[in-house]
Order: C-alpha cells, then structure tokens, then sequence
C-alpha cells in the first residue's frame, strides 16, 4: 500500500481492528485516479444543473430512435416523467447497437452453473437468442404492455427473458426463486401476468432442487390471468406438465426466427415492475420506465465502478430476483458493452473456495457482493481466499445493508489485496439505481460509510421537522429532488405511492432509512427506521411475516422484531401466542417455521420462535417492539413504564426461563 498518496498503512490481523477509526481513509492511488473514468469536476458540472446533467448521460450512454425534448417534467410532482417525447428499445441498447458496432464477439455473459457446467454468450449470441425469445413470446400471444412473470434461477435465460420482454415491450416482473407458490401467486394476480417463465428447477449445494413445482400449486386455484408457463430445462428432474399451459423453452425458443426488430418504445413505457416489502403486509409494486432508469443504471455502473468495459470483467453475485440483479446484471452491464460472469449458485459449493476460484478462472476484476456474503467468508477464514490468485481485482462494491468497519476492511485487504477501492453503494428497489456512493478514482474512501451521494443526486439527513441536520448529527434520510431512475409509483395503487414516500416530509422522498452525517459530512447509513427488516440484504416485513404467522390456527397473537446478527445482519425473532387449545409442544416451532416458508418463502422462517403468555403493549394497544428487541438480542428489557400492563416482560421473563 502507498504512503505517498496520504494513505494510512493498515497493518494485519487483530491491531487492525483496534486502529478502525472514523478518520481512516484510503486515497486512490495516482494511476488509478489519473484512468479513471470520473474525474473530480463531475460533480460541480452535475450539481450546477441535474437535469441537464442528467440529459448528457442519457445521450451520450443510450442510443434513441426519437430524442427527447425534455429532460425532466415535474410537473405532476411526485409522478415525474425524464427524457420527455424520447422513444427507445432497451433491449437495443443493450444488444444489437454493440453488435453493429463492431462488438458482436465481445463476451457478454460467461456462465458457469453450481454443478461446473459453463456457457459463453457474445453479443452477437446474445443477441440471437433474445431476438428468439421475443419471438417466442410474441407467438404465445405477449404483446405490448402485458405482464410476464420471471421465476427462473441465476441462469442466462433469465437475462435473455427480461431483454425479450424489454424488446416487445411487455412488462417483467421477477418473482426471486426463493419466495413460495403462494407468494409468487400474489405477485401474479397484483400484476395479472399473462405468462410465466420458469425451470424445472436449479441446483443447490450439489443437489438438484425444483422450482416448477411451486408454479404449479401457485397456478392451481383457478381465477389467474396466466395463459401459458414456458420451462426451461435446467436440472432435468421429472416434473408435472400441464398440457396446452406449459412449452418448454427449447421448443418455443429455439426453433423461433431470430429476426426481430426492435420496436421503439417512449421513455416513460414501464420497463418492469418488481415486488418489495413494505411496511404494511401487502408487497409493493415498484414500476420502473424505461429511459430515465436505464440512464442512471448505466451511468452509475461506469461511474461508481470504474468499468472499462473493454479489459473489465465484472460479477455482480446479487441474484435476479432482487432489484441489484436488475440494474447490475441484466441492464447496466450490456447497455455498458461490460462483460460479465454470471454464477448459479452458492458460495460454499463444492467448497468454501468457490467464489475466489471463479475470481482466478474468469480473472474477475469488478466483484459486487453484499456485506452478509463478507462476513460469512471471514468467517471461513483467510486462508480460503489466500489459495487463489484474486490480483485481477481492482475495484470492490458492497451493496444490501450496512458494512461494519471490519468487513470492509477485511475485504479490502483479503479479497482487494490492499489495493482495490471499496464503493459501498447505498440505494433502494424505489432508487432503481445507485444514489450514495464514492467514486473510486475521486473520493478517499471511509470504513463503513457510503459517504456522498452519486453525482447529479440531491439526498440529506433530516431532523423530525425536515431541517437538515448538521454534521455530526443523524436523523432520517431524504432525496430532495427527483432522480431519473425513481419509481415512477406502486402498481395499481398510485396514493400508496404518495402516502409512503411524500408524505412524510414536504417535497423530499423519504427512503425509511436513518442516517448520519459524520464530522466530514460523509453519510453512515443506520438501519431502516420502519417496520422493515434487512436479513442478509434481503428486505423483509415485519407485517407481513406477523400475518403469515398469525393466519396459521395455532396462532392468536405474533410480534416480529429484527435482531442484530452476526453474520446476517438482522434476523427474524418471533413472539408468538398460541390460541388455548394449540398445544405447546417442540413441534409447534417448527411447524411454525415451516408455515412462515409456505406463506412468504424460506427466506422468511424465522431464526427463532418464542411462545409466551402476553405481548408488551401500550395503552392504546401498540406492540412495543423496541422491548421485544431487547429480549431477542440477549438484553435486559428497557424502560417498560409505558406498557398497558407492567407485569408482562415479567411474565415473558418466566415463560422463557420455563
Ligand atoms: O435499508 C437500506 C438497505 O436496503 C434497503 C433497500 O433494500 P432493497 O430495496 O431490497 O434494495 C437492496 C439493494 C439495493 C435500504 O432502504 N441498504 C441498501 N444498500 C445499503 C443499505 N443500507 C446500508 N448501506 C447500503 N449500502
């Protein structure tokens, strides 16, 4: 590590830790800021005028069929419409322009499948297939504006159906594998899909695991909108197979023409709807547009991660399920002519090396992961990366949840051999792209904090009352104007969109997040201040895990608190009350849990259940969860002089000690 760029010296091992401070801080060093893309004046030539900024990386990263008149109308506040009168094909943009500019044989996608099976698509490839897939869809009837629903594991096609979709224009919206029958059957009825795209199943931890199985139980109640369910086969287990509904994707897709031409759409037609937990049961439909999303995708990728699309390989480990697999894996990377890896499945199979030996093979040089994904590898040990050769890696970003000082060094000096930048990336499925983020050529980076917000991005820290708060201060995190991959709302429910974001403080989104502006006024990101929860990056409802609980017969009553964890972040703790006549066995715990699993999925289950006798409560009836919390982190319960009834955190106290 240099010195000379200002840069403190990390030493190894436990000292490291005892010397985290707020005030380290880590210059690029020379040549990495003298190449980068963003250079320090980016942000003056932003702030001066966003929107026009903003019209500048429109044109200059998309190519348009119609050019727009306008960059920003907010007239409509807080429905904004960016790139006005524009007409555009996403999928244009991120296939066949590169082609007919030469980069046809650029890889776009190496795949390498959980059981070592690898593909490489070109452009050129790519291309083709999603021109087939297009097809395909269109001959099954999808035409503009429908709703396709993705349930498919990490695998190319999942890329290439979102293209398709994107190409006719028909709206995607991804269900992650990881949600049950039921939950994907919500997620169909809110968006009324017309098609279905899955496999018959994936591969997890060395075995074959099916997904196909929970298209079939979530289409068996009649009622749904879905004409026909198109399968690829990826693991190639027997599944059931309802005639005149389901095509395999090999029948349909490949034998499709692969001419297609791409329709322009405006630049407000919506790009895809993706499903996130809200603080009430119901999830939300985020919509994303076309024009505005895809400008700030792509020129956050460039910009935060210093792509150099022609020598780069970059991985993102986010899965498409979630909106981090939207943005950085199907969209921003190919609108950016990026190559990437794409993996299938977990980090610890056949071994806990895996990752780092995909690193070495594909000389990965871009790596995006999440902070629960560090922590369980510095968990591992040190050793399971020192075995291979990570030397191709140059910049490192974080992304999900808050990066505790010590992960971030951790990954900074293991995995960025003390070399590599890390941007930790702070943004939202409402954000549609990154909003607070160093620039790694720019910015001298900070263990643990997310710092400044992207340039042509207006967020701040507030008070109760909206004031800005000073540095040194925390208080809740806004956006105070519009940004061009904002939602543009909730699907079918335009004053919910109002109520949870606008209403909270005049003029300013308000994310859910609290914040920090430290003495530099760098921002620390603090956790959800709602009914949120955050376990392994992945977003949960408090709400809704209650009323999946609640509506199995053994439950009266159900309090869900996040509780810090180790590795994860947050897990799910629940308090239960069993109706009088449930028994109170060992079972009741599992089922339990399994309940949780069919309802929501098993990301869902919580980590632990708690029967007791009575939930604390306010006078006017609230849960007081902050109490709850105390109890799940291994706490003495706090101040309980507000509870309705002050013998129930007794009570409890001696139920769990029975
Ligand atoms: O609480 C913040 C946290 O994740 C929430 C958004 O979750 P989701 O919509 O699922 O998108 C996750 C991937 C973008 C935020 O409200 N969050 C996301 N990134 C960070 C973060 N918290 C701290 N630091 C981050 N870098």
């Amino acid at each position: 590590m240099s010195e000379a760029n200002g840069v403190q010296s990390a030493t190894q091992g436990d000292a490291l830790e005892n010397l985290l401070q707020e005030n380290r801080k880590f210059a690029p060093s020379e040549e990495f800021a003298a190449n980068a893309v963003v250079q320090a004046n980016v942000y003056a030539e932003a702030n001066a005028d966003r929107p026009a900024f903003w019209a500048k990386q429109a044109r200059e990263l998309l190519t348009w069929d119609e050019n727009f008149t306008q960059a920003l109308d907010w007239s409509d506040a807080p429905f904004a419409k960016w790139f006005v009168g524009g007409t555009l094909n996403a999928a244009y943009n991120a296939l066949d322009r590169h082609v007919e500019n030469g980069l046809g044989d650029r890889v776009a996608i190496y795949f390498e499948g959980e059981p070592g099976d690898t593909r490489t698509y070109t452009y050129a490839q790519l291309t083709e297939e999603v021109k087939k897939a297009a097809n395909a869809f269109e001959s099954l009837g999808v035409a503009k504006g429908d709703r396709v629903a993705v349930y498919l594991p990490m695998i190319p096609e999942a890329v290439i159906t979102m293209l398709a979709c994107a190409r006719i224009g028909a709206i995607h919206s991804v269900v992650f594998g990881g949600f049950s029958a039921d939950a994907l059957r919500s997620r169909i009825d809110d968006a009324e899909a017309k098609l279905v795209v899955t496999a018959d199943g994936t591969y997890r931890r060395g075995k074959p695991s099916p997904l196909k199985n929970a298209v079939d139980a979530a289409l068996e109640a009649e009622g749904h909108s879905v004409a026909n369910v198109v399968v690829v086969k990826r693991n190639g287990e027997p599944i059931d197979w309802h005639e005149g509904r389901d095509q395999w994707w090999h029948d349909a897709v490949e034998s499709a023409s692969a001419e297609h031409t791409p329709v322009p759409h405006d630049a407000e037609h919506p790009l895809f709807i993706l499903y996130t937990s809200g603080t009430t049961g119901k999830p939300k439909g985020i919509l994303h547009t076309t024009g505005g999303f895809l400008a700030q995708s792509a020129f956050t990728h460039k910009a935060t991660f210093d792509l150099h699309p022609e020598t780069d390989v970059y991985w993102c480990t986010a899965d498409i399920g979630w909106v981090t697999g939207h943005t950085y894996v199907t969209y921003a990377p190919l609108i950016n002519g990026a190559t990437q890896l794409m993996y299938e499945g977990t980090p610890d199979s056949p071994h806990q090396g895996r990752w780092w030996e995909l690193v070495e093979k594909y000389k990965v040089s871009i790596m995006y992961t999440a902070p629960t994904a560090i922590r369980t590898m510095m968990k591992w040990g040190e050793d399971i990366p020192a075995k291979y050769d990570l030397s191709s890696i140059r910049v490192l970003g974080s992304v999900g949840e808050p990066i505790n000082p010590e992960a971030w060094m951790w990954y900074r000096r293991v995995i960025g051999g003390d070399k590599a930048p890390i941007v930790d990336t702070w943004w939202q499925t409402e954000t549609g792209a990154h909003m607070i983020a160093p620039m790694p050529g720019v910015t001298a980076t900070k263990p643990g904090s997310a710092q400044v917000a992207v340039p042509g991005i207006a967020v701040d820290v507030v008070d109760e009352l909206g004031q800005p708060v000073p540095n040194g201060h925390g208080g809740y995190l806004v956006v105070r104007e519009p940004w061009p991959a904002m939602l543009r709302g909730i699907w079918g429910d335009p004053e919910r969109y109002k109520d949870t974001y606008w209403s909270r403080f005049e003029n300013m989104y308000f994310a859910g997040d609290g914040a920090k502006k430290d003495d530099d006024g760098d921002i620390w990101l603090l956790g959800r201040v709602d009914d949120v929860m955050n376990v392994s990056g992945h977003r949960l409802s408090t709400t809704e895990i209650e009323s999946a609980l609640v509506s199995h017969p053994s439950v009266a009553e159900a309090a869900v608190v996040g509780a810090a964890d180790e590795t994860t972040g947050e897990a799910v703790v629940a308090f239960v009350i069993l109706r009088g006549n449930a028994a109170q066995d060992e079972e009741i715990v599992t089922t339990l849990r399994n309940h949780v699993g069919k309802e929501i999925g098993p990301i869902a289950k919580p980590r632990q259940i708690l029967v007791v006798p009575e939930l604390p409560k306010t006078r006017s009836g609230k849960i007081m969860r902050r109490l709850l919390k105390d109890i799940a982190e291994g706490r003495e319960a706090g101040d309980a002089s507000t509870l309705a009834d002050n013998t129930v955190m007794q009570q409890i106290a001696t139920s769990l000690k029975g």
